[in-house]
């Protein structure tokens, strides 16, 4: 608590063995009325946890969401991924819809839905891995196993920057089941998870626990995003952690993508600075990246070992005890450092089981900013 907020900040309990680094929820606050010392609290808890849970925010607007997700890149106002979505290939499509009267939040979920905030009569999807991994959980085990769905940074990378912050709120939330987390790449690594749950994995811990000389590689070495990646990728499958593609030659040609303009093509550190702490985070989406830029001027152009390389960094940043899996409330609004985190959807719901997110992220300013 600082002078003038009555906002509370407690990280989330965890084993005492845990190695996790993320998360922490806030109580006592209203997001449709922040004074500007609440302000200073939660951005410092922002980039202090990675991951805030601002409790009890269910009376929310979607403009007060807008207003503190803008808050964190005042020059910002467009969705990160623009209009992107529009693409009727991309794999984004499907999994999003915009709220009218404030087109920078979008709607998210599970389930039909006859109204809300001016949609109407919307079906919404939760994505579920057999639509996109190369392999899947038989059928007969759906109901008790889930995987990663893709890890991924909330972030168009083509023309418009990573968003800083993205925020997402639980409007309406079907009460669940546990379900266990399986990785299925031979390490035998699983976990606990809740239905539909949002798993999250601090950037800043994926750098601090690789060994010297990679965390010189990573703070040197530039990713070159593919063109129009959520196309490029429509063809391609994912591993089983949903840590990045299979390399089997199925990306959509670049003389079928929309017209490249290479001078939206993104080039971006491999670590982004934390603004509050310094510290840096190992960033990269896995499924989007196609080339690799050395220090030396080296360029590694074959997807396969730009996979490996990029997979190699960050596999151990997601093991078990590493990953912050949220149980969603109703009223749950969870604001992340999209520029210091990778976070996955989780789990598959039945289609009658309705769950209602709002989302929002602004096309950041400015690029993130290197080591
Ligand atoms: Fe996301």
């Amino acid at each position: 608590m600082s002078i003038g907020s009555s906002i509370e900040v407690t990280p989330i309990p965890q084993q005492p063995n845990s190695r996790r680094n993320l998360g922490a929820v806030a109580t006592n606050l209203d997001v449709n009325n922040l004074s500007a010392e609440d302000w200073d609290v939660i951005r410092n808890a922002l980039y202090e946890h990675s991951v805030l849970v601002l409790k009890d925010q269910a009376h929310a607007t979607p403009k007060a969401q807008y207003e503190l997700t803008q808050r964190f890149d005042p020059q910002s106002e467009n969705y990160g991924h623009g209009k992107t979505l529009d693409a009727k290939r991309s794999i984004l499509h499907p999994d999003l819809k915009t709220i009218p009267h404030q087109p920078q939040v979008q709607v998210i979920g599970n389930g039909f839905v006859e109204e809300f905030e001016g949609l109407k009569n919307i079906q919404l999807k939760h994505p579920h891995h057999k639509t996109f991994h190369k392999t899947a959980i038989p059928e007969e085990e759906d109901l008790d196993f889930t995987r990663f769905y893709r890890w991924h940074i909330d972030a168009a990378l083509y023309d418009l920057q990573p968003p800083r912050v993205t925020s997402l709120m639980a409007v309406k939330v079907p009460k669940g089941r546990t379900q266990t987390l399986r990785y299925d790449d031979g390490t035998g690594d699983e976990m606990a998870v809740p239905l539909g749950t949002t798993a999250f994995a601090s950037g800043y811990t994926m750098y601090d626990i690789l060994s010297e000389e990679d965390k010189e590689f990573v703070r040197t070495t530039k990713v070159e995003y593919a063109a129009h990646p959520y196309i490029w990728m429509s063809g391609a499958k994912s591993l089983s952690t949903g840590l990045g593609l299979v390399s089997d030659g199925l990306e959509i040609p670049k003389s079928d993508l929309p017209p490249i303009d290479e001078s939206k093509v993104l080039v971006l550190p491999m670590c982004w600075k934390n603004p509050v702490t310094g510290q840096l985070a190992l960033q990269v989406h896995p499924s989007a990246v196609e080339k690799l830029h050395l220090k030396d001027g080296t360029v590694i152009d074959d997807l396969k070992k730009v996979r490996e390389i990029v997979y190699k960094l960050q596999r151990p940043g997601i093991a078990p005890e590493l990953v912050y899996a949220h149980d969603w409330e109703e009223g749950d609004m969870v604001l992340f450092n999209n520029q210091g985190v990778i976070h996955s959807v989780v789990g598959a719901f039945a289609p009658d089981e309705v769950r209602i997110f709002r989302q929002c992220n602004l096309a950041s300013s400015a690029a993130p900013e290197g080591p």
